[in-house]
């Protein structure tokens, strides 16, 4: 099914033998009703408060889905109880788990799916997107994207755009999510590179991305033919082994 890991290869980097794989578990869920109710007694009272402030039901069940995944994911790997965990959120508003747990993790969601995604001892990031969306993907990446990714997106046929436009969103968005800083880091302070070695993600980072590109590897998938995931993980020299798990509430 999911196999194939492709490693992160950095433009003008020495070639340098790498370390063992470190294990990235991305755990998969499409928000259904019945995952929906399933969520509810595992929420904690800000949660709840949160559940109640959404004004669409299709956010709401994104995020309760989102929930049930990431407390049912960590109980798994912790042997902990999913309703007892508690989380602590930084000032750009990344969830962690409490000193000293090593285990770290990330959510993302979308319409029809939801990802999360845990690596031990390493931070890592997830994004999720629907390529079959509304929006203007060409204006975005012009407003968004470094000058290279926009370079190397008009370069390509038409038909292939839109595919690189969320190749390239999510691999973004997974970095910042990695990072902890959400916006908070803007988007053209650092580029993807997806050409100079097909099959390999290429990563260069301005100084004002403040950040060590080696640090960095990087894995796509297409868990469904109109989802497109990216999981940004600071594993350095060891290769990602992703492990990616559907799951369904028994
Ligand atoms: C983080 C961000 C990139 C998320 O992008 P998105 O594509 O809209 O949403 P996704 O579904 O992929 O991810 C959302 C999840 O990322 C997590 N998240 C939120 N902020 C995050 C951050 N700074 N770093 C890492 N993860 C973050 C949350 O778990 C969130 O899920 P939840 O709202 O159900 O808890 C973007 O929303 C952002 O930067 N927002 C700014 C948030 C902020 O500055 N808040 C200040 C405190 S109020």
């Amino acid at each position: 099914m999911f196999c194939n890991a492709r490693r992160a290869v950095l433009p003008g980097a020495m070639a340098t033998p790498s370390a063992p794989p470190v294990r990235v578990a991305v755990r998969l869920a499409a928000p259904t009703a019945e995952l929906e109710a399933l969520a509810e007694p595992l929420l904690a009272p800000e949660e709840r408060v949160r559940r109640d402030r959404f004004l669409h039901d299709g956010a709401r069940r994104e995020y309760l889905v989102g929930r049930w995944l990431l407390r049912t994911t960590l109980a798994a790997e912790l042997g902990a109880d999913a309703a007892s965990l508690r989380f602590v959120e930084n000032a750009h508003g990344a969830l962690s788990l409490p000193a000293p747990a090593t285990l770290r993790f990330n959510l993302s969601h979308t319409k029809g799916l939801v990802a999360v995604a845990t690596c031990d001892g390493h931070d890592v990031g997830v994004d999720v997107e629907d390529r079959l969306r509304r929006g203007r993907t060409t204006e975005i990446a012009h407003r968004f994207f470094a000058p290279a990714e926009v370079a190397a997106l008009r370069a390509l046929p038409e038909e292939a755009q839109r595919d690189r436009f969320f190749a390239i969103w999510t691999l973004k968005e997974a970095y910042i999510k990695a990072r902890g800083l959400g916006l908070a880091l803007p988007l053209a302070t650092f580029a993807f590179d997806l050409d100079t070695d097909p099959g390999a993600v290429g990563l260069s980072l301005t100084p004002a991305a403040r950040d060590d590109a080696t640090r960095w590897r990087f894995e796509r998938r297409d868990p469904t033919p109109r989802h497109r995931l990216a999981i940004a993980a600071a594993t350095g020299s060891s290769p990602i082994d992703l492990d990616v798990v559907w799951c369904a509430g028994r």
